[in-house]
This record gives structure tokens, C-alpha cells and sequence, in this order.
């Protein structure tokens, strides 16, 4: 449940967002050079560990606490303040709690806020930092948060409305087809005002609104994000949301390929032998902007 500030009566969260560390001014990140030079590689991979949310019961599609913690390390201070947008499962919030970095995530459903909350209450290594889940729209983000003062926004958003037809598992092999999710509509919600209900044109103009003015100048931005497969066609996603972001002033900077080859198994044979296609399911893109960098 979000602290509301009574001073002021506003739904304004106080939370932390300076840096408590010592690294000099110019650092962009707590990273030794080893550990940095670990990141310049642009494939990334990561394992999921028993913390990690697998049951698509719970969450359709959460990402691996290990992504979520790779991008926080890269990309901010101890102390300062991460934003979710999409928490979903509040994977991004766990990752926070890990490395005393503040941290607010939103989304649309409660039962998504209630599982965010139980994973936060069960994981304390660090209590000097704060992580908050609320339960609104993102749109209404700039009601909660102050303006300068997030340094990186890092999320998976949903995926216009390409998640709402019945799943119909063609990428996987023979009896592995018929799972759980097979035949089922692996939609958030149909509430209007999930991103995953828009067609795409509107549903990157969303992302433009929200987005804009989220970050404090010289933030960094990060979305983790797939393109999809539709009636035959590839639909670029990730195209669509880079030039959403940079209508409002984020500058592309970086891709990195999450290769989940090292996740996937028993993919069945598809399109072969006159369509090639690549399957979605093996990787995903990493997109990275600053704001305002010049
Ligand atoms: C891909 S999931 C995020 C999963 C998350 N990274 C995790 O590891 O659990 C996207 C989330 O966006 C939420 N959502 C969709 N539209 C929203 C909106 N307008 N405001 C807030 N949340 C929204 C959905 O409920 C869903 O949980």
C-alpha cells in the first residue's frame, strides 16, 4: 500500500533518491572496472533463481531478478531511485531491495500489487532503502513521484494488444504444445487502460505520454522487449517504441540482445523449409536511452 504524504495531503510518496554512496560525481554507476567490463559484452544472459516468479499463474510474463538487477547495477548509485512503470510481479523491486537502491513500481492490478508486496516482505537482506508498490495506472505516475528525481526507469511493457488472442504454442514441439497456456489469452487484464488492450500506433503514443518527463536529465532509461509475430508478419515493437521515446526527448543509445537460448528448450520446427522465421521465444531486446544527454 503507498504512504501517502500528510503534510501536504497529496498522494506525493516520500521516498529517498540521492546518492549514499562515495564514487566521484562523474561515475555512472558503483561499478568496479572489472565489473564493468563484464558488461560490454551485447548478448546478456541470465539464469532464474528459486526467487524468481515461473508459475504463469501467477505472472504471465515476468523477467529474471538477474536482468532486473544487472540493468539497476549499470545504470545507478546506491540510494538513488528506480521506476517501474509495469512492475507486474515486482521482479524489478526485488532486484532494488538486493542492491539499497530505492525503488516505486506501478500497475493496473491488484493481485500483481499483493504479489509484489509478499515478495518484498519475504527478502530482507537490506533495510536501508525503501521499494514501494501502488496500485494505479502509470499514468498517473507524475501524481506520485516529483519531477528530477528517478535515475533510471527500467521495465517490460505490455506488448500492445498482440497478447490478446488465444495462445496457440506453435513454436513448441509435439505434445509440449498442449500445456497450460495453450489455448489461452495471456492478457493482463481487458481493463481500457491496459496498454495491452491498444493497437499499436496508439499504444506507442501511450508509452511517448508516460514516459515523457518521468526522468531526471542525464537518467537512463531501459526496456526489455520482444517483437512479435502476427498473421505471418513481424511487428517491430522495439522500433515502435524507440521512436516513441525519442519524440519526448530520450536519446537511443544502446541494444543488447538477451539471448535465452540458455532458457528455452523443446522449440518445435516452424516455417521450414520455404519460411524462415526467428523464433521469439530465443531472444529479446535490452533497449537503453538517456534523457536530455548533451
Ligand atoms: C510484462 S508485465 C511486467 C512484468 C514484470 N517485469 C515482472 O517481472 O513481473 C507488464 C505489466 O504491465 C501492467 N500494465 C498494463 N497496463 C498498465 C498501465 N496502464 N498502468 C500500469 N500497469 C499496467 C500489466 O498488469 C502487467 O503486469
Amino acid at each position: 500500500m503507498e504512504e501517502l504524504n500528510t503534510e501536504t495531503k497529496s498522494k506525493k510518496l516520500v521516498i529517498p533518491y540521492q546518492r549514499t554512496c562515495e564514487c566521484p560525481e562523474n561515475h555512472i554507476n558503483c561499478l568496479t572496472p572489472k565489473e564493468w567490463i563484464k558488461s560490454q559484452i551485447g548478448v546478456w544472459q541470465f539464469y532464474y533463481e528459486k526467487r524468481d516468479i515461473r508459475d504463469k499463474k501467477l505472472h504471465p510474463a515476468t523477467f529474471p531478478i538477474a536482468l532486473a538487477r544487472k540493468c539497476i547495477e549499470l545504470f545507478t548509485h546506491k540510494g538513488e531511485l528506480v521506476l517501474d512503470p509495469f512492475v507486474g510481479s515486482g521482479t524489478t523491486l526485488v532486484a532494488a531491495k538486493d542492491l539499497n537502491r530505492n525503488a516505486v513500481g506501478f500497475d493496473l492490478n491488484e493481485r500483481y500489487i499483493a504479489l509484489c508486496n509478499e515478495r518484498l516482505a519475504q527478502h530482507s537482506v537490506f533495510d536501508e532503502s525503501t521499494q514501494i508498490a501502488v496500485n494505479d495506472d502509470a499514468r498517473n505516475i507524475k501524481e506520485y513521484l516529483d519531477e528530477n528525481t528517478v535515475k533510471l526507469v527500467i521495465t517490460s511493457p505490455p506488448y500492445a494488444n498482440l497478447l490478446n488472442r488465444k495462445r496457440k504454442n506453435k513454436s513448441r514441439r509435439g505434445e509440449y504444445r498442449k500445456n497450460d497456456q495453450y489455448n489461452k489469452i495471456e492478457q493482463y487484464s481487458q481493463d481500457k487502460r491496459d496498454l495491452g488492450t491498444l493497437e499499436l500506433k496508439e499504444y506507442a503514443h501511450e508509452i511517448a505520454q508516460i514516459y515523457e518527463k518521468l526522468l531526471r536529465d542525464k537518467g537512463h532509461c531501459v526496456i526489455n522487449v520482444a517483437d512479435m509475430w502476427w498473421e505471418n508478419e513481424r511487428i517491430p515493437i522495439h522500433i515502435a517504441i524507440i521512436e516513441a521515446l525519442e519524440k519526448v526527448g530520450f536519446k537511443f543509445r544502446n541494444i543488447i540482445i538477451w539471448d535465452r537460448t540458455n532458457i528455452v528448450n523443446r522449440i518445435g520446427i516452424f516455417g521450414w523449409p520455404s519460411n524462415y522465421i526467428t523464433m521469439g521465444t530465443t531472444f529479446e531486446y535490452i533497449i537503453h536511452f538517456i534523457k536530455n544527454d548533451s
